[in-house]
């Protein structure tokens, strides 16, 4: 008998900007078209899910899944303020109706990082009515999809900006405050604030009441389905003498927003690797440490140590939104999975309630800053063509969740 619970939820995950192709109308579409811009390379057409997310999602159907993790892209929906496109709101109910069709749950992030333009050029999550915006948007899709979806996330990560100011991951402030004032100019607005430009601080304070308020406006429009927050949570583990730093740390980045899941259906937690803390703060990687090509070590065995934190911690159900590896060795990922999968058991055996595992990511895809260079998918895509193959990885998955379910 099966650890796994029959209802468990196995996914594949991706993110509207970096699969669908062409969301001119959003802020990392500037932002890479700034000059110099910070991005390796711009997302142009992506891997087109945009018009063949049939395709893709009767791959996932065939290799086993029984549901896909996607996002809305916001800019899409609503291109100017209060302008929504009716179009491009039949587009995302075809095709959430469509996956739900193909047997799989949708489970529907409404922002994964970016944002309408106009909304950044106001001020982003730091503006006032940044809560009434969103809340608004989330009703709007409440209303088009309430029936369809399986599982709704807020916001994707919410806190990863955060961590991007405490590990000071974004490099020398003078080049990104030159970077910051060229976007403002290229969109010639003052206030423009976006994921990673601006005050961090602020915006994440907006991004929490965004969420509350997104949480109440999308219940209010009837929807039954589950609601939560995504969170970026590495294992944070301390050497002697490095307890208080990452405590610390670990507050400001992880414990205050977990604080907001409050009344919350779920936590989304999403893990890729582990960090270690001493008294001087992170701790560099040994010498020989295997790593990926995000540059993170090679270790799956932090995802059990994050549910159980978050569990803990929140008394929610965890659900592993995501949770993956960036290389070009399919087997290390195979390897990945099948130790993070250990952990998931070890936690289901200590009767933590864990709902669902999707994997980061369905596709081979934009990697932000990092374009296309880093490779995620199970699925392979030859982006001159758009042919999609399918790499050994997911079959491996495809087979592991047969084998659960038999
Ligand atoms: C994000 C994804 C990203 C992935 C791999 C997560 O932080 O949600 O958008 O591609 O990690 O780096």
């Amino acid at each position: 008998m099966s650890i796994f619970p029959d209802d468990f939820i196995w996914g594949t995950a991706t993110a509207a900007h970096q699969v669908e192709g062409n969301n001119t109308s959003n802020d990392f579409w500037l932002l890479e078209h700034v000059e110099p811009t910070l991005f390796v390379e711009p997302s142009g057409d992506a891997c087109d899910h945009f018009h063949l997310y049939e395709q893709d999602v009767r791959l996932l159907k065939e290799l086993g899944f029984n549901a896909y993790r996607f996002s809305i892209e916001w800019a899409r929906v609503e291109p100017e303020k209060g302008e929504f496109s009716n179009a491009v709101l039949e587009h995302y109910r075809r095709m959430t109706t469509y996956v739900r069709d193909q047997g799989l749950a949708p489970i529907v992030t409404l922002q994964h990082f970016t944002t309408p333009l106009w909304f950044a050029r106001e001020g982003g999550f730091e503006a006032k009515d940044a809560p009434e915006h969103f809340a608004n948007y989330a009703s709007v899709m409440a209303d088009v999809l309430g029936d369809v979806w399986g599982t709704v996330c807020t916001i994707n990560e919410i806190n990863l900006p955060m961590r991007f100011l405490e590990d000071r991951v974004l490099g020398d402030p003078v080049r990104l405050t030159k970077y910051h004032d060229a976007a403002r100019h290229r969109c010639g607005a003052e206030e423009f604030s976006s994921f990673f430009l601006g005050d961090i601080e602020k915006a994440a304070e907006g991004m929490k009441k965004s969420h509350r308020r997104a949480v109440e406006a999308i219940r209010a429009r009837g929807s039954k389905a589950p609601i939560g927050v995504t969170l970026a949570i590495q294992e944070e583990q301390a050497i002697a003498g490095g307890e208080e730093v990452r405590d610390r740390a670990r507050k400001r980045c992880v414990d205050e927003f977990l604080d907001i899941t409050k009344g919350d259906d779920f936590v989304g937690v999403q893990t890729y690797t582990r960090s270690i803390y001493g008294p001087e703060g992170r701790v560099p990687l040994a010498e020989g440490t295997e790593t990926t090509q995000m540059g993170y070590e090679f270790y799956p065995e932090a995802l059990e140590q994050t549910i159980r934190y978050t569990a803990a911690y929140t008394k929610l159900p965890v659900f592993i939104t995501e949770n993956g590896i960036g290389t070009d060795d399919d087997s290390r990922r195979i390897a990945y999975v099948e130790a993070a999968l250990e952990g998931v058991k070890n936690c289901l055996a200590d009767g933590i309630d864990v709902r669902g595992y999707c994997y980061w990511s369905m596709l081979d895809n934009y990697e932000w800053m990092l374009g296309y260079r880093p490779t995620f998918g199970l699925i392979a895509v030859d982006r001159i063509t758009q042919t999609r193959t399918v790499k050994p990885s997911a079959r491996w998955l495809g087979g592991f969740i047969k084998q659960v379910n038999d």
